[in-house]
């Protein structure tokens, strides 16, 4: 592959090639503009897509986040991606099988060391590089699906950006030189893969590797957490995970609550 021009679009004929001795990555469905990835794969999936369908693109100007949020799109700057699931294990893993697959990619095609914050946007210097959305629902034959979004700020600025700047950044500017997005693309979806394909062989010992490397890699443990969900605020010291992937946070009147979602700060 060759060193990217950051304005681009993915080279999908070397991601093709590269995918092609991978279980997930098939079909390879590259779209230059898409709304969302997941709501497009989900329609696939709807309709019987198979597992391991990936939906990629260069430009999404509907993306969207955890929480009813929506994801910026910086066009030609990130890798932006949906793979279609029938995992035959808990939906939970999901959440670290994708954050540690972005690490994986992050550490090895940037080499950059980078962290996750709890459950799973994935950090960079403190910042904010990449967040996973995951949705699981049931296809027109009644068989259940999940599709895991996964989007990362690789190339472009954010630097200029009043409402981000200090919540998030991209590869380049942690780095300070262009990444090139193929080579992400094929680390995230090579580690997912062998992750994934550990937990569909069933057994106790993947789902225990899969939960304690994820719980080596947040950062969030041992800090001072406020956590906001809709009705709600969870605040305390972050005190460790349960294998169900639950924040377990002591308040100050000294009882843990374990807590399963929510917008971390
Ligand atoms: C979050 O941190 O809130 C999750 C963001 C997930 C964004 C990705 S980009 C690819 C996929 N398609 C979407 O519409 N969202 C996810």
């Amino acid at each position: 592959m060759e060193a990217e021009d950051a304005r681009a679009p993915l080279d999908v004929e070397a991601l093709r090639v590269a995918l092609e001795p991978m279980r997930l990555g098939h079909p390879l469905i590259y779209l230059p503009v898409v709304g969302s990835t997941n709501t497009h794969a989900a329609g696939l999936a709807r309709q019987g897509a198979p597992d391991g369908t990936l939906v990629i693109t260069d430009e999404q100007p509907e993306g969207r986040g955890r929480i009813g949020r929506t994801w910026r799109s910086l066009p030609r700057g990130q890798v932006l991606l949906s793979l279609v699931l029938r995992p035959r294990f808990a939906p939970h893993l999901l959440v670290m099988v994708g954050a540690l697959a972005v690490i994986d990619a992050v550490e090895a095609a940037a080499g950059t060391r980078a962290a996750i914050k709890w459950p799973n946007d994935v950090l960079v210097g403190g910042r904010k590089v990449s967040g996973i959305l995951i949705e699981t629902a049931t296809d027109e034959r009644g068989e259940p699906f999940a599709i895991v979004g996964i989007g990362l700020n690789v190339n472009g600025t954010l630097r200029a950006d009043a409402e981000l700047a200090d919540l998030a950044t991209t590869l380049a500017d942690a780095l300070g030189h262009p990444v090139e997005r193929e080579a992400v693309v094929v680390r995230l979806v090579t580690a997912f893969d062998a992750l994934y394909g550990r937990l569909q062989a069933g057994g106790e010992l993947g789902s225990r590797e899969v939960w304690e490397r994820w719980r080596a890699r947040l950062s969030t443990l041992g800090t001072r957490v406020r956590i906001a969900q809709r009705e709600r605020v969870v605040e305390g010291i972050a005190e460790g995970v349960d294998v169900d992937g639950s924040l377990l946070v002591r308040g100050a009147d000294g009882l843990v609550t374990p807590v399963t979602w929510g917008d971390v700060s």
